[in-house]
């Protein structure tokens, strides 16, 4: 099973992404630094937190990451949607629209995906609302995970559902864990085979972190000047 696992994820070139959840610039600026970052995702909350305007905001994420950038839509119509997703598409080759899964939402992304503008459907919180965002066409689903552990949840339980289903049925559909709240998340994800983990800068932040890996490097330093010269 796990030699099947292996040579599958290798022939077809597939590792869990990492994308930044945020609009913070220079949080995207230091995380892209470091060559590990493939994507990001932004919301309403993180872009009014970020204290800019949108356009001056995505205009710069596009030149510090070359990959999808996830851009939000505030409608609430099916019509409004897919309006505001056409401008949105027309902005960069890199943007996804991210969609609210509603019944107009599923609407949207219907249309959109006839227009192959790629789409990011929001706000998932059970398999069945995947399943009906992967019929629909949509590009990615995100289901929110802290969100649902916050409830008293097991917000992981519905992505271990989300990979059975899409791999049951071969959706094209990449799974997005989404709403991370700390390192285990990031863990649990790509242990059930997510496509990407979408993660806060402060969680990046905690992963690239090991005590023993401080220790060991002032270790290893201290007894380097013990080495005869
Ligand atoms: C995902 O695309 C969302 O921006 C994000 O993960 C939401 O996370 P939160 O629950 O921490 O707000």
């Amino acid at each position: 099973m796990l030699i099947n696992n292996l040579l599958f994820s290798t022939f077809w070139g597939l590792v869990m992404k990492i994308f930044v959840d945020t609009a913070d610039l220079d949080e995207i600026r230091e995380l892209a630094s470091w060559g590990v970052i493939d994507g990001v995702t932004t919301n309403p909350t993180l872009i009014a937190k970020s204290g800019r305007s949108f356009k001056e905001i995505v205009d710069e994420i596009f030149k510090i990451v070359d990959g999808p950038i996830s851009l939000e839509v505030v409608g609430t119509t099916a019509e409004e949607m897919v309006k505001e997703a056409r401008q949105l598409a027309g902005i960069h080759r890199n943007v996804v629209v991210k969609i609210p899964m509603t019944a107009e939402g599923l609407k949207a992304v219907k249309t959109l995906s006839k227009e192959d503008v790629k789409t990011n459907v929001t706000l998932v919180f059970s398999a069945n609302q995947a399943l009906l965002a992967a019929k629909a066409g949509a590009t990615y689903v995100s289901p929110f995970i802290g969100r649902l552990d916050d409830m008293g949840h097991e917000g992981m339980q519905i992505v271990e559902e989300i990979v059975d289903i899409f791999g049951n049925y071969g959706f094209k559909t990449q799974i997005i864990v989404a709403s991370i709240r700390h390192p285990v998340h990031v863990v649990q994800a790509a242990r059930l085979g997510a496509d990407v983990a979408t993660i806060p800068p402060a969680v990046i932040k905690k992963m690239v972190k090991h005590s023993l890996t401080d220790v060991g490097i002032q270790r290893f330093l201290e007894d380097w000047k013990k080495v005869p010269k």
